[in-house]
């Protein structure tokens, strides 16, 4: 019944969204630090911040973007044009925005957006979105265009629903897509591969599909700290509980199939 322990899942496609429904689960945190190991092994890697109005990115990595996907959207400057180099190694499509959330987008923008993404894969390895919280239009139309969706999810309750709710809703928009979990802040892999199992077995029962695991993140106070000091965390604290987490998830990604 888990999947992912039988068989090790291909490799991911090229655009990589990053949804979880409920917020607070390290969705931001795990995109950025996707990026940057992606980034790590060789790959020319840029992050989307699609959470338009909370610009969390520019946030957690304490910097003002000068371009963002807003001017990309008005047609101001090419996605080229408005990304951003990071030290950390990556690039950077911000999402600070006066125009409002994702889920106010009006489908003009939508579809700015949904262009956009099929041009960045064609000058990026990679594109990793970060969808903002909730289950609107947009999050789902963007989801649905990536070609590999994570489901960020913790252990409680209410995370797990609203990744089933995810998994439902991509299923009914993308049959066959291929998304797969993402288990965060969990007290060890086992207890991570416990929240999986619950989550692939509800699935496989009701939605008749596999979701396979693609990792299990640890707590770990550093990532914290790191946000705190608007620090990626591969650069702050290589080699750390969840730094080697999330490198572990990069290079199963990244196998080839
Ligand atoms: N693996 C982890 N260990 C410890 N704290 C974490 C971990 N992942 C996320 N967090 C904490 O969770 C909080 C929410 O993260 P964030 O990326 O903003 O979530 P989201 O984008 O889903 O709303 C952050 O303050 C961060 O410190
Ligand atoms: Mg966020």
């Amino acid at each position: 019944m888990i999947p992912a322990a039988t068989s090790p899942a291909p490799a991911a496609g090229q655009i990589l969204a990053i949804a979880s429904g409920k917020g607070g689960v390290g969705k931001t945190w795990f995109a950025i630090t996707l990026t940057q190991a992606l980034a790590r092994q060789g790959l020319r890697v840029v992050l989307v911040d699609a959470d338009l109005g909370l610009a969390n990115v520019d946030v957690q990595l304490g910097f003002q973007p000068a371009r963002d996907l807003s001017a990309v959207i008005g047609g101001v400057v090419t996605a080229e044009e408005a990304a951003i180099a990071h030290p950390g190694g990556f690039d950077i499509l911000a999402g600070r925005s006066g125009s409002g959330a994702l889920a106010m987008l009006d489908a003009g923008s939508l579809a700015a957006v949904l262009a956009t993404l099929p041009r960045l894969a064609a000058r990026w390895d990679r594109v990793v979105v970060d969808l903002g919280a909730g289950l609107e239009a947009p999050q789902r139309r963007i989801a649905a265009a990536a070609d590999t969706l994570l489901v960020v999810a913790t252990e409680e309750p209410t995370s797990l629903t609203d990744a089933y709710a995810v998994l439902k809703l991509h299923g009914r928009d993308r049959p066959g897509g291929d998304a797969r979990v993402v288990v965060n802040l969990a007290a060890d892999s086992v207890a991570g591969a416990r929240t999986h199992a619950a989550l692939a077995r509800a699935a496989a029962t009701f939605l008749k599909r596999e979701v396979p695991l693609a990792g299990v993140i640890r707590r770990d106070a550093r990532v914290r700290d790191t946000i705190r000091h608007q620090a990626p965390l591969l650069t702050r604290h290589p080699g750390c509980n969840a730094a080697r987490d999330v490198e572990a998830i990069a290079r199963s990604l990244a196998a080839a199939p």
